[in-house]
């Protein structure tokens, strides 16, 4: 027997995929992803087979990039083995590269694959201290389509260091939400049900949204933001909106489904038959997130105390979690960041962070613009010093009045008390 080394043309394609199938299961064959090696020799990947009359028995096909050539498929056939096809394969597709203006090939193997002879015998040099890293991404390209349809994204994992301060919250939710959702089994060992539902509570800005993203970054989860203003293209729509974007997300393997000013909809006051719907949408959508294991729905308001009583009746909400005004060091990490942009010289972020209580993000971000805005009046007139000072800081503060005041905190104290479930 003798086999013909030639160029792979588009019309092997059949039969060299018949010899990749044939080989897939072999212990001793660089396994090869079939559809991409169809794929690259579509659209003209060079490559060289061993034929026998009309069957392929052996194939080797690059990729090129630039001046550099990868050899994506080395297969022989296992009765071929031995013959030096290997190797005349290889020279054929080297001369090859060369006339397609390749320095470099390379080859990943591992060791006593089909082809490392032949690789060894044309003078290729093997790197023993390289170490092959690998991730196969949690999220499969399909899941990720239906999770860029709704607008979502995977925060990063990052994001809940990130959240400064807050040490109650966090505790909370990393021992309550993130632990049993991330190691279900052990968690029902004890008996412990990982929450599907959430209602986040507190003042606005207070990291809620941030924290229903950082929990779905500890995850490593999609996170999909549901709006009710998004779901609102007529009123008739809305719950059949929302039904079946949530319906469309259970087909994830795991998603961080987050609905904020959830008073919008389900505040007993605004109950009007649009929203009533709705939220009779959104609460038999609960049992089936109940029963969808790396599912998770997250609810955030700022007025509890407004939320229709029968959407906050236990069985409903696993966990009703309140989120506090920024605490000390959340507001030293909130001006850190609102002052790092600006030209401010020896600003005192303790005393600042400590004369800021009541502030949201947004408040520190507004005094940081009213003391630059100062700064830059008084250099614009020829006044010293020519940068934001600290008394430009400290004026600021005193003139800007934290959004939580003494009310929204008493009552968010009082709400607490009542309507927590951790
Ligand atoms: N503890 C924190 N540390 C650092 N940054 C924070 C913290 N809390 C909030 N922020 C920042 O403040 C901004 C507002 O936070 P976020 O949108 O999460 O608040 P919210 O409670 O969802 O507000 P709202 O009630 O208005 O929806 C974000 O830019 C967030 O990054
Ligand atoms: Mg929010």
């Amino acid at each position: 027997m003798s086999a013909v080394i030639r160029d792979l043309l588009l019309t092997d394609i059949g039969s060299a995929v018949r010899l990749l199938e044939e080989c897939r299961m072999l212990a001793d064959t660089k396994p090869a992803d079939i559809a991409q090696f169809v794929n690259d020799v579509s659209s003209g990947a060079p490559g060289v087979v061993a034929a026998e009359g009309d069957q392929i028995v052996g194939i080797i096909q690059a990729r090129t990039v630039a001046d550099d050539a990868w050899i994506n498929v080395v297969v022989i056939d296992a009765a071929w083995r031995h013959q030096g096809l290997g190797s005349a394969m290889l020279q054929r597709l080297e001369e090859k590269l060369m006339h397609l203006g390749v320095r470099k090939i390379s080859a990943l193997l591992s060791s006593a694959q089909a082809g490392e002879t032949a690789l060894v015998n044309r003078g290729f040099s093997s790197i023993h201290d390289l170490v092959l890293y690998e991730k196969l991404e949690p999220i499969a390209p399909t899941a990720m389509r239906i999770v860029d349809q709704y607008g979502g994204e995977i925060p990063s994992e990052s994001l809940w260091d990130r959240v400064a301060g807050m040490h109650e919250e966090k505790k909370i939710i990393a021992g309550r939400v993130v632990a049993p959702l991330a190691d279900p089994s052990t968690a029902l060992k004890v008996g412990v049900r990982a929450p599907a539902t959430v209602l986040l509570f507190g003042p606005p800005g207070t990291g809620k949204t941030t924290f229903a993203k950082a929990i779905a970054g500890r995850l490593g989860w999609p996170f999909i933001e549901l709006l009710p203003s998004k779901l609102e293209s007529g009123v008739d729509s809305m719950s059949s909106e929302l039904r079946s974007a949530m319906n469309d997300l259970l087909r994830l393997d795991h998603a961080v489904v987050f609905i904020d000013e959830f008073d919008e909809i389900a505040s007993a006051r605004e109950r009007n038959p649009t929203t009533k719907g709705v939220v009779n949408e959104l609460l038999k959508m609960i049992p089936l997130y109940r029963s969808a294991p790396g599912h998770l729905l997250v609810c955030a308001t700022n007025f509890v105390g407004d939320i229709d009583s029968a959407v906050l009746r236990p069985g409903r909400f696993d966990l009703v979690i309140p989120i506090g005004p920024p605490d000390l060091v959340a507001r030293r990490a909130l001006w850190e960041a609102a002052l790092a942009p600006l030209d401010q010289r020896d600003a005192d972020i303790e005393k600042l962070a400590n004369n800021s209580g009541g502030y949201t993000p947004g408040d520190v971000e507004l005094a940081a613009q009213r003391a630059a805005a100062a700064a830059f009046d008084r250099i614009r007139e020829g006044g010293a010093p020519a940068y934001i000072s600290q008394e430009d800081l400290d004026a600021a503060v005193a003139r800007t009045r934290g959004s939580v005041t003494s009310d929204i905190c008493e009552r968010f104290a009082q709400e607490a008390e009542r309507f927590a479930r951790v």
